[in-house]
């Protein structure tokens, strides 16, 4: 279940506190309703977030050898740091991402989405098939932030590479071989954020300003490339596959009788990228009667507390605007709450608002497929193309699943540098 609870959200049957042994042995507490999962999120002393980038896959001795070759180092900086140095840090960040400084960014944001979606649009009235995560959503969240946060000359794919190698590394089940690869890719990629960290502006600069050792800077860049884009994509990816699947949202948003923000929380609450997230009990405890012992792992199912009865009029459903449906735990709680929120908002609400009219008409040649993860989803592809009229004499069977990724002609797409 660990890995692919995504899959199970709508299950029933889950206590609200569930003992699961994960694929090594350990044993984590998976924590289900909303208003436990709250509970721990908000108390800090008691489950503290020092596990939040642990490698769920104990790492072997040679993949720990090549990351310390290239001096790689998470000290506690976001959202792994309990210590008196988060609050500073956090500002820090916070600034770089503030809600005026976000706005700003939504005109240029626009043009961007309305220029892609004019261009894919006219892919599919010529009958091609298009991909809308690759072709789309992938690169938008880094080339936003790019604009927000000063980062270092590297060009998208890159960037995208050892990201969701990261995701892969800290958070899939691995064997020995895969570890070593991904250990390679991410080592390298650190390297490159030591280099600007040591002289980068803006963000960099104002780590180093405020005294923070050169690990800090370069563990925060790091969280930051991570956490701050591939996040909003797969965020982005989910959310136009399930509109797919919604045509009378779709209708909703044509006639602007359903708000553009409401689509994008009620997504958040469905969809969201992130489902679940650690902690660790600091010292021994009680939860909703359950006995968890200090240095136990919980993982807090934010997905599945998103559809939790007790706050949410029809869990399942996607019904924008609907009792409940802002009160969902996508972005955490507490001390940690995702700082990056009004950016992915505003991301998504632009290409909602834009891209939505290009699912109108459009069956999907291929669903977004995701690999076993404990926490991120990292859907690997959205294809669609204009349905067959329903008329047509001999209408078109669907491919079988095998053959269905290579249907997704695209064109080279030019990837830019930051
Ligand atoms: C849909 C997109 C996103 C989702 C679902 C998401 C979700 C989360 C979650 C669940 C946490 C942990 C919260 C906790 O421990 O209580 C978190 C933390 C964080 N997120 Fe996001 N996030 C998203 C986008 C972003 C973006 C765009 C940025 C920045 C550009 C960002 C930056 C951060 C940071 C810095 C933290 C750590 C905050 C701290 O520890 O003080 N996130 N996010």
């Amino acid at each position: 279940m660990l890995f692919r609870s995504w899959a199970q959200v709508a299950e029933p049957g889950w206590p609200d506190v569930a003992r699961v042994a994960d694929h090594v042995g350990v044993t984590h507490l998976v924590v289900t309703r909303h208003a436990l999962v709250r509970q721990v999120l908000t108390d800090p002393v008691t489950y503290r977030p020092d596990n939040a980038l642990d490698a769920v896959t104990p790492m072997p001795v040679h993949a720990l050898r090549v990351l310390a070759g290239h001096r790689f180092r998470l000290p506690p900086t976001l959202a792994n740091n309990a210590g008196a140095s988060h609050p500073e840090i956090r500002a820090i960040v916070a600034e770089a991402l503030h809600p005026s400084r976000v706005a700003a960014q939504r005109p240029w944001l626009t043009g961007l989405v309305r220029e892609r979606v004019a261009r894919l649009s006219a892919a599919l009235d010529a009958g091609a098939p298009v991909d809308l995560y690759a072709d789309l959503a992938a690169d938008l969240p880094l080339l936003v932030l790019a604009r927000l946060v000063e980062l270092p000359d590297a060009p998208v794919g890159a960037v995208k590479a050892f990201a969701r190698a990261a995701l892969e590394l800290f958070w899939a089940p691995l064997d020995a071989d895969r570890q070593l690869a991904l250990a390679a890719e991410v080592g390298r990629f650190h390297g490159v954020l030591r280099d600007f960290a040591g002289t980068g502006g803006g963000l960099a600069a104002a780590l180093r300003a405020a005294g923070h050792p050169p690990d800090v800077v370069v563990g925060a860049l790091f969280f930051l490339l991570v956490a701050g884009q591939e996040t909003t994509s797969q965020f982005l990816t989910l959310l136009l596959h399930r509109l797919a699947g919604e045509p009378a949202v779709r209708a909703g948003l044509r006639g602007g009788d359903v708000p553009v923000a409401d689509v994008v929380e009620e997504g958040l609450r469905l969809e969201p990228p992130i489902v679940t997230w650690r902690r660790v009990a600091a010292v021994d405890s009680t939860l909703d009667g359950t006995p968890v012992p200090a240095g136990t792992s919980l993982v807090l199912w934010l997905a599945r507390a998103g559809r939790d009865p007790d706050v949410v009029a029809f869990p399942d459903e996607f019904r924008p605007g609907q009792r409940g449906s802002r009160r969902h735990v996508a972005f955490g709680a507490g001390a940690h709450r995702c700082v990056g929120d009004v950016l992915a908002r505003m991301e998504a609400a632009v290409v909602v608002a834009e891209a939505a009219p290009l699912l109108d008409g459009v069956e999907v040649v291929r669903a977004p497929w995701c690999p076993d993860n404990l926490t991120f989803r990292m859907p690997d592809a959205f294809v669609v193309r204009r349905a067959e009229p329903a008329t047509a004499p001999f209408p078109r069977q669907p491919e079988p699943a095998a053959d269905r990724q290579d249907d997704a002609v695209r064109p080279p797409v030019e990837l830019p540098h930051m």
